[in-house]
């Protein structure tokens, strides 16, 4: 049994304007993610990636199916339960400043999941596992005192990473995380996120619609499309030889994006339209 298994899942908003249709934003996704493994969920705006994150953890209650962290059910935990499980399951958004509460100081913010989970730890205890997993993510011990808004977008990041990961996780929800970030630091970010589950062998759930980076990162890609998965690949397997013709739209719309990136994507020798662009870069 793999540590995260979501199965069937269906989920659907009440429209946002009245008179609107309901949006069915999970029309029955199945999906696991085993432990040291990261999964990305790839596809458009709108498509249902950050549904499925957010189902997954709970933030939201899905209408059907189930959902299984470390063998526990978790769309039926009642509230007690449910918030014991939560020191196991956590996220990270693509919007540092905006999940980061301003007025408090980094050293609170990150102290806050063992506050909450591990009180009976104490408060020399607890300072003691933040200075360490400051140190951790990059940070320096002196920025604790620091709030949100004097720290850079990337250390802002990191923020963020330390406080999912400072209750031990077994599982991580990453909604874009690098995203907000200059390339330079996207870099710097995912290679920590890499070398923290390589420690702690955390199962990743990866949302992006950036390509490099899932294909950087991810071990298996799962490609959603209106509510539905429509294909789940090993990532060079996605890449190399994509099975949904929604797929390739994905990977050849990403390729048009921005010319200076395609000579990147020779890699997809397979592709004869991709050839041809490469082949017209290097002439
Ligand atoms: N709270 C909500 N109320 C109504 N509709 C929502 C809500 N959250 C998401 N949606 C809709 O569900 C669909 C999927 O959204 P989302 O999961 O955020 O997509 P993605 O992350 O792939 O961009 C979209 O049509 C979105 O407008
Ligand atoms: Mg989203």
């Amino acid at each position: 049994m793999s540590l995260v298994e979501i199965t069937d899942v269906v989920k659907t908003f009440a429209a946002r304007q009245r008179g609107g249709d309901p949006v069915r934003a999970l029309r029955g996704v199945s999906l696991q993610v085993n432990e040291g493994e990261t999964v990305a969920i790839i596809g458009e705006s709108g498509s249902g990636k950050s549904t499925l994150g957010k189902a997954a953890l709970r933030l939201i209650d899905v209408d059907s199916g189930s959902i299984r962290i470390d063998g526990d059910e978790i769309t039926t935990l009642e509230t007690r339960a449910l918030r014991a499980k939560r020191a196991d399951m956590q996220v990270v958004f693509q919007e540092p400043f905006e999940s980061l509460n301003p007025r408090l100081a980094i050293g609170a913010i990150i102290a806050e999941p063992l506050q909450i989970h591990r009180p009976e730890l104490g408060t020399t205890e607890i300072r003691k596992q933040v200075l360490q997993v400051m140190d951790k993510v990059g940070l320096p011990a002196a920025q604790a005192s620091r709030l949100p808004g004097e720290l850079s977008g990337g250390q802002q990041q990191r923020v963020g990473i330390a406080r999912a990961i400072i209750s031990r996780p077994r599982f991580l929800v990453l909604d874009e995380p690098t995203s907000s970030l200059d390339l330079s630091i996207r870099a710097q970010v995912l290679a920590l996120l890499a070398e923290l589950q390589e420690e702690s062998r955390m199962a990743y759930l990866f949302v992006s619609h950036d390509m490099h980076t899932v294909e950087w990162i991810s071990d298996r890609i799962a490609v959603m499309y209106l509510g539905e998965i429509v294909e789940t690949a090993p990532t060079r397997q996605l890449f190399d030889n994509p099975g949904h013709a929604y797929t390739r739209t994905l990977l050849s719309a990403r390729l048009s994006a921005d010319p200076r990136e395609r000579h990147a994507y020779k890699a997809f020798a397979g592709d004869t339209t991709v050839r041809q662009v490469s082949t017209g870069d290097a002439s």
